[in-house]
């Protein structure tokens, strides 16, 4: 029997009932962002929770496992709505699971935790704080860490609390750039940062970080030698009489990778959401999104229609051809056109035509007994009468070709999220 998670109550208005293939009735969660008519639409993300959980634990068990010292602390990341999944939803569960702290890319991200009710620190990633001084001032009053990579944010952080503050020094990360070229204090302007921040007892560092730029490509040594850059930087800054309580720089990869990579703290986001990046805990973790719709219509087609946008589509075979309500308006990439598929009834069956803003057509002609109602999941597990399959984000990167990360971060706010505790 499922039931409803009580830390999620705040984020439903109501709960509803749906049949899960192979489950029986599953209680989920009303979405709160969808407007009551795309509710109506059977296309859904299903957001697991438990999963979710299930990927922080084997996360902590790999790091404790790899140490004999004090494991290094995990900061989920989820930036960009929590890869999609639902930032608040997926802080909350995070938070009451023991995680010790999160980090964004916007300060908007952080902003909008906070309102959400999350209290553990949130290290804000981008660095970005507005041209006014509106975005530091958020920063204090919301007791957010802010990254900084530059003399000016240090000033500017550090004129505001002397002056705006209540007499504790911020406490801040800086982001060394050892290789990645994007954000970060260059290696040959490091001692210029750290002068600054020598000469501003309103700040504190409390962090030193880089960001790793192939840590899931084949070759380990660019990784190897950002590493060697950012021990070194360490030791510089260790030098000037700063000690930082936190070193860390591995993303998913480099923290599955590369135990010398996991420092004081590890960065994940995408094996929190159960995809590996790498070889290594693929099949302990368990994606937590699932994307499901239904067949509105079914058609029969003669051999040699053709059907969908530009014909793109010509039927070889008297076919049945299943039309479902989700496009590319939701996140369904038009690369998918002709190439890729979706799970019915528990067996694939191939995206025929072009893929169009809310209507797809599938191919159901060896789907025995597809009949309008069918469910129908575009990423995830399905069991039905006929087997069961799973379509994961790599196999659709890897046809539209992408990274799992971006098929995530595109499912589209017109999809309502539905949290569920299995
Ligand atoms: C600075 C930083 N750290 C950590 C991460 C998490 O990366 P991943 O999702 O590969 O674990 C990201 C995401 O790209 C990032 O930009």
């Amino acid at each position: 029997m499922s039931s409803l998670h009580a830390s999620e109550s705040s984020l439903a208005t109501d709960v509803v009932h749906f049949e899960g293939p192979g489950r029986g009735a599953v209680r989920v969660l009303r979405p709160r962002r969808a407007a009551p008519a795309d509710a109506v639409r059977p296309t859904r993300a299903e957001v697991n929770l438990a999963h979710l959980r299930h990927n922080l634990r084997v996360i902590e068990r790999a790091l404790a496992e790899g140490t004999t010292s004090k494991p290094p602390a995990v900061w989920g990341v989820l930036k960009a709505d929590a890869y999609g999944h639902g930032a608040a939803a997926v802080a909350r569960t995070l938070e009451r699971a023991g995680i010790p702290g999160l980090c964004v890319a916007l300060l908007e991200e952080a902003v909008e935790l906070r309102d959400a009710g999350i209290r553990i620190p949130i290290l804000v990633m981008g660095g970005y704080y507005g041209p006014r001084r509106e975005g530091l001032e958020e920063v204090l009053a919301r007791d957010l860490v802010p990254v900084v990579y530059d003399a000016g944010q240090i000033e500017r952080i550090s004129s505001l609390a002397r002056f705006e503050g209540d007499g504790r020094p911020v406490r801040v990360h800086l982001k060394v750039d050892t290789g990645m070229g994007r954000l970060g204090v260059p290696l040959s302007e490091l001692d210029q940062v750290l002068d600054v921040l020598a000469s501003r007892p309103e700040i504190r560092l409390d962090g030193l970080m880089t960001h790793l730029a192939c840590a899931d490509s084949d070759e380990i040594e660019p990784t190897v030698e950002q590493l060697r850059l950012f021990e070194q930087a360490e030791r510089r800054v260790r030098a000037r009489g700063f000690s930082p309580r936190f070193r860390h720089a591995a993303n998913s990869a480099g923290m599955i990778r590369l135990p010398s990579a996991r420092l004081d703290a590890v960065r994940p986001g995408i094996a929190l959401f159960g995809v590996s990046p790498v070889r290594g805990l693929s099949s302990e973790l368990k994606p937590v999104i699932r994307i499901r719709t239904e067949t509105v219509a079914l058609r029969s087609v003669a051999a040699g229609e053709a059907i969908g946008y530009g014909h793109t589509w010509r039927a070889s075979r008297p076919s049945v051809i299943a039309t479902v309500p989700m496009g590319y308006a939701d996140g369904l990439d038009r690369q998918l056109s002709n190439r890729g598929h979706a799970l019915v009834r528990g067996r694939r069956a191939p995206i025929a035509g072009t893929v169009s803003m809310d209507l797809t057509m599938i191919d159901v002609t060896d789907i025995p007994g597809a009949r309008i109602g069918d469910e129908v999941v575009f990423l995830g597990a399905q069991e039905g009468p006929l087997g069961r399959d799973v379509i994961t984000a790599n196999e659709i990167a890897e046809q539209t070709g992408t990274i799992p990360w971006e098929v995530m971060t595109s499912i589209s706010r017109r999809v309502p999220r539905f949290y569920r505790e299995p």
